[in-house]
């Protein structure tokens, strides 16, 4: 059955209006769960999947509606994955990303080995695509890149002032956003569901 409406299961508005870009395309109407009061739920998943799941069911079953959700996050090579599933948690509830990206900074140069820091990081994304009376499709992307410092550039939000992907001179915070959405961990996963045709 053909959709008539989707919901995007996040109330981050800088996600929220990077995939609504990547539905544009489609002929059902895109809304935001915060547009419809629903509450996100608490996530509790160990995994980004198992998070994109939560939030995507969660909201599936209180609009009625497909739901799409995303969870992502910054994946630090020299710290074991951290922030990881955390990267919202770790700005705290004023959403301070300037105080996140210090906090990375400082821990990394913690690691460092005779004066060499291993900066690798990548972006990971879990979409989760839950229609009613359907089973729940999980969707991964990632794109990888290095940590800069300090953080450059103000477009984009989150972690991107100092995630410089793989090939590129600008960060994620400098780059024309069009060019961003194009090659993010969001594009990637949603790639992947579009080569899905689940819609
Ligand atoms: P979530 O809402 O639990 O999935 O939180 C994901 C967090 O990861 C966001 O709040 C950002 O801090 C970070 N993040 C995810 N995607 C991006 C991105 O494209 N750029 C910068 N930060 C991101």
């Amino acid at each position: 059955m053909a959709l008539n409406t989707l919901v995007i299961a996040s109330h981050n508005a800088g996600k929220v209006k990077e995939i609504a870009a990547l539905l544009a395309p489609f002929p059902f109407e895109v809304i935001s769960a915060a547009a419809l009061d629903i509450i996100e739920p608490e996530e509790t998943g160990s995994t980004f999947a198992q998070n994109a799941v939560l939030k995507a069911e969660h909201c599936r079953d209180a609009a009625g509606h497909a739901a799409l959700a995303d969870d992502s996050g910054l994946e630090v090579a020299a710290l074991n994955g951290d922030p990881g599933i955390y990267s919202a948690r770790w700005a705290g509830p004023d959403h301070d990303f300037a105080m996140a990206m210090e906090r990375i900074e400082k821990e990394l140069n913690a690691t460092a080995n005779r004066g060499l820091v291993d900066r690798r990081a990548n972006f990971t994304c879990a979409l989760a695509l839950a229609i009613p009376g359907q089973e729940t499709k999980i969707f991964e992307g990632r794109i990888d890149g290095n940590l800069v410092w300090p953080p450059r550039g103000s477009r984009g939000f989150g972690y991107d002032p100092v995630f410089q992907p793989l090939g590129f001179e600008e960060t994620f915070g400098q780059m024309d956003q069009i060019q961003k959405h194009a090659m993010s961990h969001r594009a990637n996963a949603f790639k992947r569901l579009l080569a899905a045709k689940p819609f």
